[in-house]
């Protein structure tokens, strides 16, 4: 039986003014009409009904996921009194749903990516949960393409024992490495075997707790007593005990240090949505290759990304710039710059 975790407590604020702490990305409608969240839960839907989809997330996003997941029951939200990261995050997770389902096998899931291959998504996760069926003890992880030097990145070496799972292949991996340094990941690039991380796990929650608890014992030893907390106590619990957690990504927690991890590779159009340039990509364009959301105009101008929340924006005579509006804040750049954004919002 498999379940889904999707981790919606980021804090992400690369697309200011656009997303804040208040409303980080994957509660916005960056792409089309569903916000990211909305996008995460259609997609697995078809294959994991909603009573075994999970959501976890922050205290201060309960709201925003009941808005715009009415239909996920309400036990289904896990809420974090603080975040610390994604290890604790998926270590409360795997402790609450073993409470509902004893056996189940669990896929965590980010809630601010873009797939645009759907179908062969959930193709690839159901390759990976008939592997984990028969492998227990393994950790499913789900491989990209690199196609440059990203350093944000994880990126696995894979080795040449593989077998297959219907169409896909399923290889053991050699090394996790979590962000490397620049020059580290020119190396892997040009070595070939390695593969980005996409951020999702398919795994048995048996081995994620194992896992928990062989490499991150402080998180283990502070909420393993939820097995036998009564249900009407168990916020409180979480609440009293969650600070006792070790704020760290599972990626350094457990990926970087696991044996038994497998990669599968996956080519469903992944897209983690990092910075402008991804809109610019994903959005529809005018003859003139601009995107105008809301009430944006643009004239004699080219390639432009302009985004307008509340007031009428017009460019005119420009090209290769973006222009965000929301809310009373408005950002300006060149098209080439947008990197830096993650920057740019501290100097207000
Ligand atoms: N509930 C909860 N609590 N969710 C969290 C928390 C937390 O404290 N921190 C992060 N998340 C959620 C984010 O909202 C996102 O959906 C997901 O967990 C991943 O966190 P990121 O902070 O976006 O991770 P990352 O992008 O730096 O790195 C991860 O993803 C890369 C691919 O996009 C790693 O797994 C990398 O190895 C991977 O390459
Ligand atoms: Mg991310």
């Amino acid at each position: 039986m498999l379940c889904a975790l999707i981790m919606a407590g980021g804090k992400g604020t690369r697309f200011w003014p656009l997303s804040t702490e208040e409303k980080p990305k994957q509660f916005l409608n960056l792409i089309g009409e569903d916000t990211m969240i909305q996008m995460t839960v259609n997609r697995i839907k078809p294959i994991i009904p909603i009573e075994r989809i999970f959501v976890c997330t922050g205290e201060m996003y309960v709201d925003l996921v009941k808005e715009q997941l009415p239909e996920l029951p309400e036990r289904n939200i896990i809420v974090e009194p603080e975040g610390r990261n994604t290890a604790p995050c998926i270590a409360l997770s795997a402790f609450v749903i073993k409470r509902y389902y004893d056996n189940a096998n669990m896929v965590v899931l980010p809630s601010d990516h873009l797939i645009k291959d759907e179908d062969e998504f959930r193709k690839v996760i159901e390759s990976a949960n008939e592997f984990i069926d028969s492998d227990n003890d393994s950790i499913i992880t789900l491989g990209m393409e690199p196609s440059r030097p990203e350093t944000g990145y994880g990126y696995i070496k894979y080795s040449n024992h593989e077998v297959k799972i219907n169409n896909h292949k399923v290889i053991k991996v050699e090394a996790f490495v979590e962000k490397p340094n620049r020059v580290n990941a020119e190396k892997y690039l040009e070595e070939g075997n390695y593969l980005w991380n996409g951020g999702m796990f398919l795994w048995s929650v048996v081995n994620v707790l194992e896992q928990i608890k062989e490499h991150s014992i402080d998180t283990y030893k502070a909420l393993e007593k939820i097995e036998v907390v009564p249900e009407i106590h168990m916020q409180d619990f979480i609440n009293e005990n969650y600070k006792n957690t070790e704020a760290i990504s599972i990626d350094y927690a457990v990926l970087e240090k696991s044996k038994n991890i497998h990669v599968v590779p996956s080519s469903f159009g992944w897209d983690d949505v990092g910075s402008w340039e991804a809109l610019d990509r994903y959005r529809d364009k005018d003859e003139a290759g601009n995107v105008l959301v809301g009430n944006a105009k643009a004239v004699n101008s080219e390639s432009n990304l302009v985004i307008s929340s509340n007031n009428n924006i017009v460019v005119e005579g420009l090209n290769d710039i973006y222009v965000i509006e929301h809310e009373g804040k408005i950002l300006v750049g060149q098209k080439s710059n947008v990197a830096n954004v993650k920057e740019l919002k501290n100097i207000i």
